[in-house]
């Protein structure tokens, strides 16, 4: 059974990595007994490291991830509350872009970071499909464009409560709301059976959005467009999707043109304590 090792000189039997376990496959009989894998550790492990993480020792090594591959938590680089609270309210969605791609390894750095976002019982279900060139991309918001159309001729209704006929007008008159002339759309997808794609799916994009700006990128949900290629076979098929896969979430991603000066005021919470 493939499981982990305790380096029996560095463990000191706290049982930390017990507790920390989600998943309860990790034993200790008797305080002064070192960890053991429960039987079923291979069916349940989650994969999510805690274990390795937490021991204060490095004593922990799972099989497939050793305390030398995680980095350590480098103290000096903690935020404050205050960089915390700006750094949130800062994020924008970003419509207005340079006529500028983005280079590949920045492209490759959003998605690597996106990745660290959790995701139910740490499946980590995303897959990424990055539309390279604005050509391209701008081609794709005209087949939003196309389904819009279909949709405002079969479910006119549907289509006004969704903002379509807007949508389109604009289009027609050279203004493009569908990826706001971003040079890439970012799409995460996966299988279309799982039961929690939009969740993981929304808290990866919102890693991605949330990393961009320190980078110098800027990000916005593009909801027309994932929702189109859920709908559209057209655009699943130029986005050359599995055909077992639905969109769980799209943003388009670019450098951005204008700088925000102010933080702009949200809802109090609605929120009730019992
Ligand atoms: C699920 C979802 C779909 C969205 N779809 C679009 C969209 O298609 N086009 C767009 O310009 N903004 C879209 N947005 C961005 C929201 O309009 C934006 O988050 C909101 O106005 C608040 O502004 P802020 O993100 O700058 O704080 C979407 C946001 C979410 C969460």
């Amino acid at each position: 059974m493939k499981t982990f090792t305790v380096d029996l000189e560095k463990c000191n039997k706290d049982g930390i990595c017990v507790m920390a376990c989600p998943t309860n496959v990790i034993r200790m009989g008797s305080p002064d007994e070192v960890p053991t894998p429960t039987r079923d550790f291979e069916d349940y492990c989650l994969r999510c490291g805690h274990c390795t993480a937490v021991c204060p020792t490095g004593a922990f090594s799972l099989y497939w991830l050793s305390p030398d591959q995680c980095p350590p938590v480098r103290k000096e680089l903690a935020l404050t509350e205050q960089q915390v609270e700006q750094f949130l309210r800062r994020r924008r969605s970003i419509r207005n872009y340079k006529d500028q791609p983005v280079e590949r390894d920045k492209l490759a750095k959003l998605l690597d970071i996106a990745c660290y976002a959790p995701s139910a019982r740490n499946n980590q279900p995303w897959h990424w499909t990055v539309v390279e060139a604005p050509s391209q991309t701008r081609r794709l918001a005209g087949m939003v464009i196309d389904w819009m159309r279909t949709v405002i001729r079969q479910y006119p209704e549907q289509a006004e409560l969704r903002g379509f006929p807007r949508v389109v007008s604009a289009w027609d008159a050279g203004e493009e709301r569908i990826c706001r002339g971003a040079p890439h759309i970012i799409v995460v997808h996966g299988d279309k059976t799982y039961g929690f794609g939009a969740e993981d799916g929304a808290l990866a994009l919102s890693y991605l959005e949330l990393y961009a700006p320190a980078i110098g990128l800027g990000s916005c949900w593009g909801g027309y467009f994932y929702s189109a290629v859920n709908a559209y076979p057209p655009l699943f098929e130029a986005l050359g999707l599995p055909a077992d896969h639905r969109a769980f979430g799209a943003v388009m991603v670019g450098y951005p043109k204008l700088k925000y000066q102010r933080l702009p005021l949200r809802n109090k919470p609605r929120v009730s304590y019992r």
